[in-house]
């Protein structure tokens, strides 16, 4: 493919604009970094508040200041509705969400309709890479069939690849660039020009055969969490049964120094991608007669945490001489987990339905989100050693750095732990 050097010496001489398509958690980052290294960037997102606010320079996500924004705008950042700019681009990043629909399975309307809108303006010599989470074969079946009706073949006139975004939002260790990036591309070419475009951006891109097997790797490390996740839950109800606490035997087996890697049980698993990613692959087995147990059983014990956590709530109430039903309680953290922002499949969701759906006069706090819609309408409290003490019982569901554990251990009448923040064991603390 005649392009190819085209295009490596394009990307290294960054006279090559990156188009990011869907410019939310994935896709804003990743814009950003292209834009430090020294790329012009146009994010096109179908959302014109965000365009506008991106436009403005602010990135309206909490954990991502919005001073980067501002500088990558300095630097020539843009967003657009405008997929008509497509051609503009060397290089098309999509990073559009791939949730479930009703009957939980893919839905992959959003990464169609980005690629069916790209498809008319896509231009020889252009690379497609795909970073949303899907099942294995989207790239080679979907995207590709998407783009067939341009005219130009994956391959041959353009490239493609899929490399899966393995960000983790909010975490400071681990920015975009210091995360490895996997790469599979549809030809040699394609992973080479692949291979290129993100050894811009990144310190370490990792080949790998194939759209296929990046695809499958992807769904490999959440399920592996997902799993593992669901497997300390289960250890942590059984622990709970028999008195001992989970967080300190955890705590213990992370001192072995091979063979085992610590997980932490919670009320739940929330966010965009552990409860839902791994059925992608559970539907997609489906075609080849294959059965995906561990993940619907980890699914199982996952769903059933806020049940279970609920019910601990009842205990400690009934051990205080309480009920429930005429209970205040204020629960401590609603984002999926701490120190972000990101209320999607939240645990603490269902948790507070289930509160009040047993009487419970509820009310949250949490910094990063000040209202919560959901059939909730709630409004976070501000915690103060006076509001804590009128609580009958404060559930600890995210444990936010923000929060202050001190003023809550001495002021809550009795705290529910669902995070082993409360190491130290006092009668009016429970762990869930
Ligand atoms: N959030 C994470 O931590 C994370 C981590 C790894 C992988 N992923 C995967 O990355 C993908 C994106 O997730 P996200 O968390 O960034 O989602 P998001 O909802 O934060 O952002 C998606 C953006 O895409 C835009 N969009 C929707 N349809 C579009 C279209 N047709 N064209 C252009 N833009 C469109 C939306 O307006 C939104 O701004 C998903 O597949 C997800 O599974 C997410």
């Amino acid at each position: 493919m005649g392009n190819l050097e085209t295009f490596k010496d394009r990307i290294s001489s960054r006279d090559a604009k990156v188009c990011i398509y869907g410019l939310g958690y994935v896709g804003l980052p990743l814009a950003l970094r292209f834009s430090e290294c020294g790329f012009n960037v146009l994010g096109i997102d179908v959302n014109e508040e965000r365009v506008a606010l991106m436009n403005s320079g602010k990135s309206g996500i909490d954990h991502l200041p919005d001073e980067r924004v501002a500088k990558a705008r300095a630097n020539g950042f843009e967003a657009s509705t405008d997929f008509g700019r497509t051609g503009e681009g060397a290089a098309l990043i999509i990073c559009v969400p791939t949730p479930l629909n009703r009957y939980r399975e893919p839905d992959l309307s959003y990464v169609v309709n980005t690629a069916e809108r790209i498809a008319p303006h896509l231009r020889a010599g252009q690379l497609v890479s795909l970073e949303s989470t899907t099942y294995p074969g989207t790239t080679e079946e979907v995207v590709q069939d998407a783009l067939a009706t341009s005219g130009l073949v994956a391959g041959e006139d353009y490239f493609l690849v899929y490399s899966p975004e393995r960000e983790d939002p909010g975490n400071a260790k681990f920015p975009t660039h210091k995360i490895p990036k996997i790469c599979g591309g549809l030809t040699s070419g394609c992973l080479e020009a692949g291979m290129a475009l993100y050894g811009a951006a990144i310190e370490h891109v990792v080949p790998v055969s194939s759209p296929r097997a990046a695809e499958m790797t992807k769904l490999l490390e959440n399920i592996h969490r997902v799993v593992n996740i669901g497997l300390v839950n289960e250890m942590k109800v059984i622990a709970s049964r028999m008195g001992i606490d989970i967080h300190e035997v955890i705590d213990a087996a992370a001192t072995k120094p091979f063979g085992f890697t610590a997980y932490y049980p919670g009320p739940g698993i929330g966010g965009h991608c552990i409860p839902i990613d791994p059925f992608y692959l559970t539907w997609k087995a489906r075609e080849f007669g294959v059965h995906t147990r561990f993940i619907e059983l980890a699914g199982e014990i996952n769903t059933n945490m806020p049940r279970w956590v609920t019910d601990r709530v009842i205990d400690a109430l009934n051990s205080a001489g309480k009920a429930m039903s005429t209970s205040k309680i204020l629960i401590l953290g609603v984002a999926y987990k701490k120190n972000i922002d990101d209320l999607r499949e939240s645990p603490a969701l269902e948790l507070m339905h289930l509160l009040r759906a047993g009487g419970a006069d509820i009310a949250y706090s949490d910094p990063y989100v000040p209202e919560v819609a959901n059939g909730l309408d709630l409004e976070s409290v501000e915690i103060s050693e006076e509001g804590l003490k009128s609580y009958d019982l404060v559930l600890l569901v995210t444990n936010h750095d923000a929060f202050d554990y001190d003023l809550i251990r001495e002021h809550a009448q009795l705290i529910v732990d669902t995070r082993g923040v409360f190491r130290e064991a006092s009668d009016h603390i429970v762990k869930a």
